[in-house]
């Protein structure tokens, strides 16, 4: 499967928004991810349509969305319409995971499912050949900047071997405290889409990403 860099703009300068972005973009990363928190599903609020709307065109990235929201069915066509390409939902924040599934899908998006550390993998399991990316958090959403919990590793390898078993080759994404330094140790475990905020906008953004597509271009 191909490896992907997705970094996460939560971390980056608003002000230059647009120009950071191209950075990642022309340094090789292909997916773009866009977190979008409500303040309710978790503590913090962040950004949603009209800012996703406002960057398409900026680069040819992939438009990764994390809604990290309370019933995220609500919002289904107003990503589709703001430029989503994937549209990931929480499993713990919808009360009917196989109609949010549906209307994604109806929208013409790529359906992402995300669970928190606390929740166990297997809960994926009834929704496991619906959905084109699961989204394994190796931090507790709602900041950047957080480390990465090591538990994260076996959630993903029971995944990836849940996955195998029945041919399916969904994305593994992993978002939370990945750095250079142990990106290597999450492509390891079966992941191939990487999520990186702090490790990509703190500090030099074409180094950075250049330094994880080194890595996983080489793996
Ligand atoms: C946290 C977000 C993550 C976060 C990653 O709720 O879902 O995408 O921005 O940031 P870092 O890479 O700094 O942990
Ligand atoms: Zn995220």
């Amino acid at each position: 499967m191909k490896r992907m860099l997705a970094p996460s703009i939560l971390s980056a300068d608003f002000k230059v928004l647009g120009e950071q972005i191209r950075t990642t973009s022309e340094n090789g990363a292909e997916y773009l991810h866009f977190d979008v928190m409500d303040g309710m599903f978790v503590p913090s609020i962040s950004f949603g349509m009209p800012v996703l709307k406002s960057i398409q065109g900026v680069s040819s990235q992939v438009m990764d969305v994390h809604l990290m929201v309370m019933d995220p069915i609500r919002y289904v066509e107003a990503f589709h319409e703001a430029g989503a390409d994937f549209l990931t939902v929480h499993l713990e924040a919808c009360e009917d995971i196989q109609a949010a599934l549906d209307k994604i899908h109806a929208y013409g998006m790529k359906a992402g499912v995300s669970i928190k550390p606390a929740t166990p993998v297997e809960s994926l399991l009834p929704i496991l050949d619906q959905v084109e990316m699961f989204l394994i958090m190796s931090v507790e959403p709602g900041f950047g900047g957080q480390a990465f919990i090591p538990e994260s590793l076996d959630k993903i390898k029971t995944l990836r071997a849940m996955l195998d078993e029945k041919g399916l080759n969904a994305n593994i994404e992993v978002d939370g405290g990945i750095y250079h330094s142990n990106v290597k140790d999450v492509l390891d475990a079966g992941a191939n889409v990487i999520v990186a905020g702090s490790a990509v906008f703190k500090g030099s953004i074409g180094e950075n990403v250049n330094g994880f597509m080194e890595i996983l271009r080489a793996y």
